[in-house]
């Protein structure tokens, strides 16, 4: 191969970093190769020894990848050729690197998953620390982003906390479709060696083997969902980052980020910019397109191998790379930062946040028909605005005027904290509802 070729058919640069799963797939091969006997067990010794020097090598950074080895299997052949010699040659029998770098690329997605689950759990339980400090804290809850009515503050993060939930769901379905051994499959037809496929899978920690060797090697839904179940968090993510960008806005104040994440103007002295949450938003709408980006890669192979597929790495390992910084640094602005605790009922009584409990006044005390009801509130809302006053300020006759029946009774209906208490459904934000999550996730993160 030319120069150019060797640089551009290489992969070391990117799958150096599959190095230890592919010293254990190699370690539990040459396991089953002793069984077979086609290793001697003195020659088993040596080429375990020379793995393990391989991996101290790595973490002291001594290794020198070379491209002319092209990928991370080869490279580790010739480091261990380079240790103990001519027994290093016998350990790719059996086996290709077409089921070998399907088994790492396994073994490296289950454990970015449960690192990236982690991680989620960790932001989680900031969010709820966030909603136990809150859950008497009042915000207008948003539809169009027009104030629509009062729920605390608690119910709103507890939302948030549903959402990163279903990612650690699909982490784990993740996780459980990636858990398939596709050793024994060799090239693509199978291996002519009769391999301990269990004794392979103990030693790897796989449940169980793939079932047909042609889709062993060609099989890559597990990196799709593993960029699926990173694209939902990063959505998750982005509508937590517009969210508290526009809350953390002069002109709603409801969220005041921490110093530490947000930066200055370099000549708007005032300044105090949500850059943490903008580099989120972006950061978060380019790992949405790494799934599409792969889909485009596998869609219309025929079986098996093809080289198409070493790109699979490179978009699984940047994924990961970005979504991981974006969960912490997330987790720190809601661990450092402040939700201001009175600004949120002040907006609710300015924008007549109560006028769908005004409606419901009068249809639970006065049985009027709901229609009827919400007709005459809007036109109260209608003069309420005209004359500058907000649902409380409104005289009692003034209300009498829209429609005789109503009494003083009205006013509980205009108090923001009723609002809360009134409902009724399991899944709304009457406070006992909201304690009654809460505590389901104290449960759930072990807090
Ligand atoms: N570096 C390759 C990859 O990542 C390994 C498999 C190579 N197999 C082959 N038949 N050329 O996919």
């Amino acid at each position: 191969t030319s120069t150019l070729m060797d640089d551009f058919n290489s992969s070391i640069d990117i799958d150096k970093r599959l190095i230890e799963e592919d010293i254990s797939v190699t370690s539990a091969h040459v396991k089953a190769l002793t069984k077979l006997k086609v290793i001697s067990k003195k020659e088993a010794l040596t080429i375990q020894k020379g793995l393990i020097s391989i991996l101290n090598d790595n973490k002291k950074g001594k290794l020198k990848f070379s491209k002319k080895n092209e990928d991370i299997h080869m490279n580790v052949e010739f480091f261990l050729y380079e240790k103990i010699g001519e027994v290093a040659k016998k350990i790719h029998t059996g086996r290709s690197r077409n089921d070998q770098v399907a088994t790492d690329t396994r073994l490296w997605t289950i454990k970015a998953s449960k690192v990236l689950k982690n991680e989620i759990k960790k932001l989680m339980k900031s969010i709820l620390n966030q909603a136990l400090t809150n859950e008497k804290t009042i915000i207008p809850g948003f539809t169009h982003l027009q104030v629509a009515q009062p729920v605390s503050l608690a119910h709103h993060l507890i939302a948030y906390l549903e959402m990163f939930k279903r990612d650690i769901d699909y982490f784990d379905f993740c996780i459980e479709k990636t858990d398939e051994n596709v050793l024994g499959s060799a090239a693509l037809a199978g291996s002519n060696y009769n391999l301990d496929l269990n004794m392979i899978n103990k030693n790897l920690n796989f449940t169980k083997s793939k079932n047909n060797s042609m889709d062993g090697v060609s099989d890559r839904d597990f990196c799709m969902y593993f960029l699926h179940a990173s694209s939902l968090t990063a959505i998750h993510l982005s509508k937590l980052s517009s969210e508290l960008i526009i809350w953390s806005s002069n002109f709603m104040k409801l969220f005041n980020i921490n110093s530490e994440y947000s930066t200055g103007s370099s000549i708007m002295p005032q300044k105090r910019n949500p850059d943490s949450l903008e580099l989120i938003r972006s950061k978060t709408n380019s790992i949405r397109t790494k799934s599409l980006e792969f889909s485009n890669i596998i869609s219309n192979l025929p079986l098996t191998y093809f080289k198409d597929f070493q790109e699979d790495k490179r978009i699984i390992f940047d994924c990961y790379d970005e979504l991981l910084s974006c969960v912490q640094v997330m987790k720190n602005v809601i661990m450092k930062s402040k939700f201001e605790k009175s600004i949120g009922k002040e907006i609710c009584n300015n924008y007549f946040a109560t006028a769908t409990d005004l409606a419901d006044y009068l249809v639970i005390e006065k049985k009027i028909a709901f229609r009827e009801s919400y007709k005459i509130i809007a036109d109260i809302v209608n003069y309420a605005q005209k004359n500058n006053k907000n649902l409380s300020e409104m005289k009692i006759k003034e209300y009498q005027k829209f429609q005789k029946v109503i009494d003083k009774n009205i006013y509980k209906y205009v108090d923001i904290d009723n609002s809360l208490s009134r409902k009724k459904t399991s899944m709304s934000t009457n406070p006992k509802e909201i304690s009654r999550m809460i505590k389901k996730y104290i449960k759930y993160l072990k807090v």
